[in-house]
């Protein structure tokens, strides 16, 4: 379900779309079938489709009314801010002031209520202000999960100072970038980062910012890590500012003004900063919990990273917009995850990439099933462990999100659809400015026919995934990145018609005849063996259910003399209990031959970003040089799995491996 739509333009539609959500609520459901043919008869009078289409809309009749009521519903709020011109700092403190002595962070043993979110967000705002900084400076954050980080950056928004939020894992040059890429007037670090920080303090365009060092007053980490040289104690200065009203300043906001800066780190290159508005992240935020039907008095349990979007923008969101209890976690730990839900009565948990995996490596426990939790939500839930995972920990609900950061186009599907991303109902196709469109699996590259336009897939067929940018409307406006050139690589011109724009997200989705959309790859990760294409990500989760959910990552690799790229995949093995022989078994038993990888290298652990996604890049680039990499390879021999020698390596330098 696509959560922004083109509204202004499309009101009559949009109209229609409301009547036939309150006919269906009147009608009640008792009456599928009336109502059945009162909107097959709409959708068929207003697109003008074939039978199928009838039935298929009367399949997802339920799921697609429920769609359309939270759908208006968030509109609703959404339009209703955008007019009172309403920003991020004064929506949280109309949140105060319904419950101010409610708990708004949790983590360990320290809580932040409402109230003490807004003072001393109030105090950071008041401190910077009085230290110069004005409206459109950028402050780079720096510092790992604690309850004051979200109330740091709430506090620089108040007075229109942008804070850029760092990465917190990043160390020496992409953290130089970062820092750099954001046009930083100042770093505000966390004591346990000041060491990382100090690394790159000689660096040119680093070395005269000014910096400001956090520590948490009670834990005293402020002895065990020193002051910076040229540091400024910040908690000590904060302790003796005397706070001065902002309420001026926060009104002087505008929603389209900048608040924070997000880093993606894409596929390839250092991160980008993308740029979040006030109203993006509203957007983002009140979109996810809307259409999921989040409720006030959840918990949400939050072990993600708090500076990229699934932790900062869709989880912390809902303390600050709608006044949800947040329970965080520095580091996410796969065996005390259950636990954790427990301690802090969460009835709802976040999850990103990998992670639901990991928990299901953790040995079955009591906790597995004694825990609240009724949604889970988040991102890159495998289809392959779906009913598994909610099966196994008891999960009633899922919200599978899908969007970028800097993207305009989002998807959910919270219809527990096993292994789908998202759906956009039948009846409201054409109302919705997402499509996929034909691309070379291999670049990414749009396929464009005889007149120079895209072609738009059929269900069934794969294709990149786009959005439509109308600049006049925010909800489908491409904010892009602070760097303008990384922002133009993302747009696609004169697709359907002459001086249209999409956002391309690089995605490649398939969409089934109900509506639904699936995964199938990023562009790039798709290479060519033999003539055939081979899905990177579908031979990643065959290889991960043959190693009973290992870790696994597979890549093309360059061969001399050969076309196109062959497979290797890296396979995790922290306790040595890789067979290889059965390993070939299960691969030559699961996997056509050109999608066989024809190299495997085991590792003790995989190069991971912060957001649990394996980090693909780097081990491509190493390849299969046995001079070089210390890991032990494996090379497909007559449909087995043998060691790797140097002589293998000469030979298929040399090309005479025979390939
Ligand atoms: C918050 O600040 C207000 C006014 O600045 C003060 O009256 C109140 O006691 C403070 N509350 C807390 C919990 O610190
Ligand atoms: C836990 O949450 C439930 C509702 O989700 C509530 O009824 C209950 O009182 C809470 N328990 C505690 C100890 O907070
Ligand atoms: C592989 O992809 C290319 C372009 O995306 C396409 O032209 C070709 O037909 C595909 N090959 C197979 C065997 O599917």
């Amino acid at each position: 379900m696509l959560l922004e739509l083109d509204f202004r333009k499309r009101n009559l539609t949009l109209v229609g779309t409301c009547l036939v959500g309150f006919i269906a609520i009147i009608c009640a459901w008792n009456t599928p079938l009336a109502l059945a043919l009162v909107v097959a008869s709409l959708v068929y009078l207003i697109t003008g489709n074939r039978p199928t289409t009838v039935y298929c809309v009367s399949v997802t009749l339920r799921r697609d009314i429920t769609a359309a009521v939270r759908f208006i519903r968030l509109n609703y709020k959404l339009i209703k801010w955008e007019r009172a011109r309403k920003i991020v700092p004064q929506l949280f403190r109309e949140v105060v002031e319904r419950d101010p002595n409610k708990a708004a962070f949790i983590m360990d043993d320290k809580k932040l209520t409402f109230q003490d979110v807004e003072n001393f967000s109030n105090k950071i705002a008041s401190y910077f202000k009085s230290k110069g900084f004005k409206r459109g400076d950028t402050v780079a954050l720096l510092m790992e999960t604690r309850p004051e980080y979200p109330a740091i950056w709430l506090g620089l928004s108040k007075i229109g100072v942008v804070t850029a939020l760092v990465n917190s894992n990043l160390r020496k040059d992409p953290l130089t970038h970062s820092i750099k890429v954001a046009d930083s007037k100042a770093v505000l670090v966390g004591a346990e980062l000041g060491e990382a920080l100090k690394e790159i303090r000689g660096q040119n365009r680093i070395k005269d910012l000014p910096v400001f060092q956090f520590y948490d007053e009670n834990q005293n980490d402020g002895s065990k890590f020193p002051l910076l040289e040229g540091a400024t104690d910040l908690t000590l200065d904060l302790s003796k500012h005397e706070t001065r009203d902002v309420t001026e300043d926060i009104l002087a906001g505008k929603p389209k003004e900048k608040m924070v800066y997000i880093y993606t780190s894409g596929t390839t290159g250092l991160p980008k900063a993308a740029v979040i508005t006030h109203l993006r992240y509203m957007f983002m935020c009140m979109g996810a919990s809307e259409m999921l039907a989040m409720r006030e008095d959840d918990v949400i349990y939050n072990p993600l990273p708090i500076y990229h979007t699934a932790g900062g923008m869709l989880g912390v969101g809902n303390v600050l917009l709608r006044g949800t209890t947040m329970a965080l976690r520095k580091k996410f730990s796969a065996s005390n995850f259950w636990a954790d839900c427990i301690k802090y009565n969460c009835s709802v948990a976040q999850y990103i990439g990998e992670l639901c995996r990991y928990l299901l490596a953790v040995p079955h426990k009591p906790v597995d099933t004694q825990h609240k939790v009724r949604l889970m939500f988040g991102n890159g839930l495998r289809p392959q462990i779906w009913h598994q995972f909610v099966s196994r920990f008891n999960i009633e609900e899922i919200g599978e999100l899908y969007g970028a950061t800097e993207g305009n186009s989002n998807l959910a599907n919270f219809d527990n659809q096993i292994g789908a991303i998202g759906f956009v109902p039948l009846a409201a196709g054409k109302l919705y400015p997402v499509t996929l469109i034909k691309c070379d699996e291999e670049t990414g590259e749009p396929i464009r026919g005889e007149d120079g336009k895209c072609i738009a897939c059929k269900p069934g067929e794969p294709g990149v995934f786009i959005g439509k940018i109308n600049p006049r409307i925010s909800s489908s406006a491409f904010s892009g990145y602070a760097d303008k050139k990384a922002s133009e690589k993302k747009v696609i011109q004169n697709v359907f018609k002459d001086g249209d724009m999409y956002f391309n997200s690089g995605d490649i989705l398939v969409r089934d005849i109900l509506g639904y959309f699936y995964f199938k790859d990023r562009t790039g990760d798709t290479f060519r063996w033999r003539g055939e294409n081979v899905s990177t990500s579908e031979v990643e989760a065959v290889i991960t259910n043959i190693l009973s959910l290992k870790d696994s990552v597979v890549y093309g690799v360059e061969i001399p003399y050969v076309e196109g790229k062959a497979g290797m995949a890296a396979v995790v093995d922290a306790d040595k209990t890789l067979d290889i022989d059965s390993f070939s078994i299960g691969v030559r038993g699961s996997l056509p031959p050109y999608s066989r990888p024809l190299f495997v290298r085991v590792l003790p652990e995989l190069p991971m970003t912060g957001t649990f996604k394996l980090k693909k890049r780097d081990l491509q680039s190493e390849g299969f040089n046995i001079y070089k990499i210390k890991d032990p390879i494996y090379f497909l021999d007559k449909g087995m799995y043998r060691p790797f020698t140097p002589k293998d390596y000469d030979d298929v330098m040399n090309g005479r491996a025979g390939l």
